[in-house]
């Protein structure tokens, strides 16, 4: 059985996410490694070299994983594309159903495309499906204090800010404290869906 909203393409505008291919490696490969300075610091730390770690033959490995993955609900693994480019990723992870119905969204984007909006796009289409088709109830978003442009992207889509969590996950090299944001169905429900805020904000 598939699990519910997974897989799917969604879109709007340039920016379009969807599962993984096999053949994005050599792309994939190339974001990745071109970006090393900018993500590194917001990453989990790797058990290798960055270059290794995001080397083409790597991919074989992060696709079994995020398909595994995907297929049995416990995340969804999107690649973020912009006017048909593969330029970052976002996840739904960490999903747990029954009474909690709540998974956590992460993101990057190759830095020579950044601050055109396409994150926020991307989670607000994310959000949305995740409540619409995936059956969950909340999404948590986790940021390390310093982290501006990914607190701007939550506040920008009205995410709440729930928690403080010191010592919270092991990033780039040490436990890190992080401040936890979250969205619930209700919070969207009377304005046609995340996307639909998003537009109107970024129309102002
Ligand atoms: C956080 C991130 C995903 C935001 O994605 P994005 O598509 O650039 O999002 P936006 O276009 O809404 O820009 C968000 C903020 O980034 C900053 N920004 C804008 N242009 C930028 C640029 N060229 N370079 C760096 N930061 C920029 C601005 O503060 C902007 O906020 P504003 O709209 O109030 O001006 C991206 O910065 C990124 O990939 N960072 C590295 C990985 C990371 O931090 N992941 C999240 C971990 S929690």
């Amino acid at each position: 059985m598939l699990a519910p909203g997974w897989p799917a393409v969604l879109m709007d505008g340039p920016v379009t996410l969807r599962p993984y291919h096999r053949s994005d490696a050599r792309v994939w490969a190339d974001v990745r490694r071109a970006n090393e300075q900018w993500l590194a610091r917001w990453e989990p730390t790797p058990p290798g070299t960055w270059h290794e770690l995001n080397a083409p033959s790597a991919f074989r490995y992060v696709l079994r994983e995020l398909r595994r993955a995907g297929r049995s609900g416990e995340a969804m693994p999107f690649a973020v594309c912009y006017a048909g480019d593969l330029v970052g990723q976002l996840s739904v992870g960490n999903i747990v159903r029954r009474a909690f119905c709540s998974g956590y969204a992460g993101y990057w984007v190759d830095q020579r495309v950044a601050g055109r909006g396409i994150i926020p796009t991307a989670l607000a289409l994310v959000v949305d499906h995740a409540f619409r088709s995936g059956g969950l109830h909340r999404i948590e978003v986790n940021i390390r204090p310093e982290n501006m442009p990914s607190r701007r992207v939550v506040e920008k889509l009205g995410f709440r800010e729930e928690a403080y969590h010191p010592r919270y996950l092991h990033i780039d090299g040490g436990w890190r404290d992080h401040i936890g944001y979250a969205i619930t169905a209700e919070d969207v429900a009377d304005e046609g869906g995340l996307l639909a805020r998003w537009h109107r904000v970024a129309s102002r």
